[in-house]
Parts: C-alpha cells; sequence; structure tokens
C-alpha cells in the first residue's frame, strides 16, 4: 500500500523520534500533542537533533530544512483524515489509549493502516477497539528512534496481509532492521530485556557488586554500550516497573516481576537521567552511581 502522509500521536521521548525519522524518510507528517507547551518541546527536540545533523555534516541545512517543512504540529484530531498511517506514541496507558482510537478511528480514512508504539500492551487490545481491526499493527521502535535500528513489527490475531505488509514497507524505507514479532506481551526485545535488567537490580540487591562495577562488566564483557544501570536509567525506571508489572500481570513468572528496590525508587520519584536521579546522580559534570540504600 502507497503510504505518503504519516499521522504521529504523541512528540515525547518516542513520538518526537518517529515522527522526525519518518519525515526524514520522505513522508509527510502530522504530529499531535494535547497541549502547545508540550508540541513545542516535542518539535524543539527534533529541531535541535537536526541542527546536530547540520552541524556535525551528516546533512545539508536545505535537507534539514525541508525535514522541519514536511512536519505540521497539531493539537487538532482533524488533521489526521487524509493519513494513510498513524502511528501512537502516546502514554502507556491502554484506556487513554483506547479513548484517543475510538476518537480518531472515525475520522481517518477506511483505508488507512492504524499502529501502536506500545511497548508491552497487547496490540489487540487496541485493534479490538476500532472498526478495523485487520488493518491495525504494532510498530515498536526503540530509543532513541533515531538511532536504534531496530522495529518490531508486530501481528495480531487480527491483522490482515495488507496491512501487515505496510508495517515492513514502511520500516523498510525509514532504513530500519525490521523484525517480525507475534503479538506476545513483551514481543522479542522487552521480553529477553526487561528480565536482564530486573536481574542486574537482583544481582546488585545480592551484593555480587556495586552499580558501576555491574555496569562495567557488562560493556567490557559482553561488549554491550551502556552497562544494565545506565540503560535502566535512559530508559526510565519508572517505564521499566510499568512494563515489568504488565509482562508479570501477563505471565505470572517471577523473572518479570520488580525488585522492590525499583519499586521503592520510582516510590521516591527517582525515575533515572529524566528525573536528575536513578541509580546514578545526574546533577554533576558527569554521572556518579549513588547507592539505593534501601
Ligand atoms: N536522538 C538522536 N540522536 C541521538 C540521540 C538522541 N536521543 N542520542 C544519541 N544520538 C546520536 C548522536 O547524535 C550520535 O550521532 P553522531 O555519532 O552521528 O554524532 C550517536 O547517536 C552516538 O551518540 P553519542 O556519541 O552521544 O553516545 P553513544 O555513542 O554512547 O551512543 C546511544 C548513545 C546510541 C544511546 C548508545 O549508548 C546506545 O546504543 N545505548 C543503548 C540504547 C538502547 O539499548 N536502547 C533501547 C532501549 S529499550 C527500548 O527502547 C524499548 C522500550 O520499549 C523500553
Amino acid at each position: 500500500m502507497e503510504i505518503s502522509k504519516v499521522g504521529v500521536l504523541g512528540a515525547g521521548l518516542m513520538g518526537h523520534g518517529i515522527a522526525q525519522v519518518a519525515a526524514q524518510a520522505g513522508y509527510d507528517v502530522v504530529l499531535r500533542e494535547v497541549d502547545q507547551a508540550r508540541l513545542d518541546k516535542g518539535i524543539g527536540r527534533i529541531e535541535k537533533q537536526l541542527g546536530r545533523a547540520v552541524e556535525k555534516g551528516r546533512m545539508e541545512q536545505s535537507d534539514a530544512d525541508a525535514v522541519r517543512g514536511r512536519i505540521n504540529g497539531t493539537l487538532d484530531y482533524a488533521d489526521y483524515a487524509d493519513c494513510d498511517l498513524v502511528i501512537e506514541a502516546i502514554t502507556e496507558n491502554l484506556q487513554q489509549k483506547l479513548d484517543m482510537w475510538r476518537e480518531l478511528d472515525g475520522i481517518v480514512n477506511d483505508g488507512a493502516v492504524l499502529a501502536t508504539n506500545t511497548s508491552s500492551l497487547s496490540v489487540i487490545d487496541q485493534a479490538a477497539a476500532t472498526r478495523r481491526p485487520g488493518r491495525f499493527v504494532g510498530l515498536h521502535f526503540f530509543n532513541p528512534a533515531q538511532v536504534m535500528p531496530l522495529l518490531e513489527v508486530v501481528q495480531t490475531v487480527t491483522t490482515d496481509e495488507e496491512s501487515l505488509k505496510t508495517g515492513f514497507e514502511f520500516g523498510e524505507r525509514l532504513g530500519k532492521t525490521c523484525v517480525h514479532a507475534k503479538d506476545k506481551t513483551g514481543f522479542i526485545v522487552n521480553r529477553l530485556l526487561v528480565p536482564y535488567m530486573l536481574d542486574a537490580i537482583r544481582a546488585y540487591e545480592e551484593g555480587v557488586g556495586s552499580i558501576d562495577q555491574i555496569d562495567a562488566a557488562m560493556k567490557a564483557g559482553a561488549n554491550h554500550p551502556m552497562g544494565p544501570f545506565t540503560l535502566l536509567d535512559f530508559v526510565g525506571l519508572d517505564t521499566t516497573k510499568s512494563i515489568a508489572d504488565i509482562m508479570f500481570d501477563e505471565y505470572r513468572e517471577r523473572r518479570f516481576a520488580a525488585p522492590p528496590t525499583l519499586r521503592k525508587m520510582v516510590a521516591a520519584g527517582f525515575y533515572g537521567q529524566k528525573s536528575g536521579r536513578g541509580f546514578y546522580d545526574y546533577s554533576g559534570d558527569k554521572p556518579v552511581a549513588v547507592d539505593p540504600g534501601l
């Protein structure tokens, strides 16, 4: 199916990155937020990334201007009427997503494919809330979406072949490595990555090593770009806990259970990089590991 206009819902951490890579691939993009301040913040992040790309000689100024010109910010669902593909990247809350789809489904043209960037919810729960469960897929991007090469293309029990193919064609045009995943909570990557991150916390709780030693070990011993605690702070401790809780609810397996340290840190507001403190303190020139003392 030919896509020319892509709608992205949510200009937060994932949404702004998805909008940017779609515009870089030549699509016209409409990007919505719930208020002007959030929209300006998301578009500001895109402009900053494009500016950096020009500064570093990775992009011509004229190309950056063209990418920016293809992204239209809005507060209005009506601007999604003529989209061919709509990807939601709003808060990871099923009820909010269902409310949004119920409103949008009647506005977007019937031929369009709808997609969710959910990292942990079952895609079918959203698909079934629309009038087009056949034309609904999961498109799971990774943070930062501008850099991470993977796209999980998720097929539910209702997804038709044409919509699945559209998801793959879109991802390939973005230059992503596309993998096919079935609609099992966590898909492929989070099913493996989340227990790994939770196990790093358990290793710390059991006194195997300190936070910075465990990080150093996994970077140098497994060639990971970030150790598990740096990655936890990067993904967000609140986000990780919420994914773990959803996976634990679904599978009832200990490997998905949030360890007490994680639960307490989230309760204390230590969310990682975004709040200035997680397993590291980000207030100085460089991050310093802190003993959660819990
Ligand atoms: N947006 C856009 N570009 C970014 C960026 C961002 N947020 N962060 C970094 N970059 C770019 C930089 O501009 C730089 O590009 P350049 O080399 O052309 O100048 C390049 O990425 C490398 O960045 P840095 O030199 O600043 O830093 P690193 O080399 O350490 O790379 C990293 C940063 C890409 C984040 C790397 O550390 C990494 O790959 N970390 C692991 C990230 C990861 O695992 N993500 C997945 C998380 S799980 C997930 O998303 C699933 C969800 O469901 C929870």
